[in-house]
């Protein structure tokens, strides 16, 4: 990549959970680098201040290689954008202090960016979608939005835990292990395919809202009776949990009459999740959407190009105004560069 002098080039940096993620753009969206390295927790979920400590000792590597891949220098950057939230405290607050202090030390603009809008931002980069109903599901994350008067309305969520979460809680119960390149929620995946009996558990749409704990406590109970083959389980769990979030997106897309389905998160990669939303899109004769693996779970490529959007829209974050915001929803996010 020839580095031109007219071009501005953006840093992202993403550390809102267990990636640790540098993306660089242009502003334009070629996304001349992104990568990542995640914490694995020995066992159990992710202990956020140990996330932290994985974060930090891993960024000066990965954003080295980040301007290797690139073949930029650091002086090359115009702009430094990093993930606001929501997400882990100690995580979050990683990221923000080399992104600030990249900031400073070089002299440029600092973006804070919103890690949902990040999501559905790359989205529609990375594919056709022009304005889309989005399904964005993740282990932290289960959202169906759409744009609507300056901002992504959320027309359906979680009540309590995520769609991913969900599925990971109930993968480690049944002792399936993450490995590198394969999380827990795509060994489940690999499970279900041998799945053939429909073992009855709760399916619990309230309105617009979904919730999965009834479900996982449910699918827990029937793990520990021993009385079920796994493939089973794992099939009826993803049976339930995905035709739920499909009820709810099919239904925001009649409502709002867009022209696009986009699906993502780390979920999005599921081969059956993308069946059932396919279908729908289908059904309905609109186009249906799935960002690319690479782009679909937590990237840095995301809030770089997230960050030029912004930018290019007179928005800045002022160092004093950069704490990190660990709750910081979605909907609550200005999108001026939507007119
Ligand atoms: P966020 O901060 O947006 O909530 P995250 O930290 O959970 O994101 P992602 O990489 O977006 O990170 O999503 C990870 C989730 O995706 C995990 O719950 C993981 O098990 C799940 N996942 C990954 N691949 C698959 C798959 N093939 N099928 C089902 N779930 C999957
Ligand atoms: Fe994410």
């Amino acid at each position: 990549m020839k580095k031109s002098p007219n071009k501005i080039y953006c840093l992202g940096i993403e550390s809102t959970a267990d990636d640790f993620g540098v993306g660089i753009s242009d502003k334009k969206g070629e996304i001349l680098a992104n990568i990542s390295d995640a914490y694995i927790p020995n066992t159990g979920g992710i202990h956020p201040r140990e996330a932290a400590r994985h974060h930090a000792k891993v960024a000066s590597d990965i954003l080295n290689k980040a301007f290797i891949l690139a073949e930029i220098n650091p002086s090359d950057l115009g702009l430094i954008a990093f993930a606001q939230g929501p997400g882990l405290g100690p995580c979050l607050r990683t990221g923000a202090t080399i992104a600030r202090a990249m900031a400073t030390y070089l002299g440029i603009p600092l973006v804070g960016v919103n890690h949902s809008v990040a999501h559905i931002e790359i989205g529609k980069l990375k594919t056709k979608a022009i304005d889309p109903v989005t399904l964005y599901v993740s282990g932290g994350n289960t959202i169906v939005s759409a744009f609507d008067s300056g901002k992504y309305r959320i027309f359906g969520e979680t009540l309590d835990i995520a769609l991913g979460n969900c599925l990971d809680v109930f993968a480690r119960e049944a002792g399936l292990k993450y490995k590198k390149g394969v999380p827990l929620g795509a060994a489940l995946e690999k499970m279900a395919i041998d799945g053939k009996n429909l073992i009855s558990m709760p399916y619990v749409v309230k309105g617009m809202d979904v919730s999965f704990s009834g479900l996982l406590t449910a699918a827990i109970d029937l793990l520990h009776q021993n009385k079920y083959r796994l493939q089973d389980l794992c099939y009826s769990i993803q049976e339930n949990v995905f035709a739920m979030v499909s009820e709810v997106t099919e239904r925001a897309l009649t409502h709002t009459e867009k022209k696009d389905i986009l699906l993502t998160g780390g979920v999005a990669a599921n081969k059956r999740l993308q069946n059932m939303i396919s279908s729908i899109a289908k059904d309905h004769s609109v186009n249906f959407n799935t960002v690319p693996s690479e782009f679909a779970h937590d990237n840095g490529a995301m809030i770089a190009w997230t960050g030029l959007l912004a930018y290019r829209n007179g928005i800045i974050t002022p160092i004093e105004d950069s704490m990190v915001k660990l709750k910081w929803r979605l909907d609550q996010v200005d999108i001026p560069w939507i007119k």
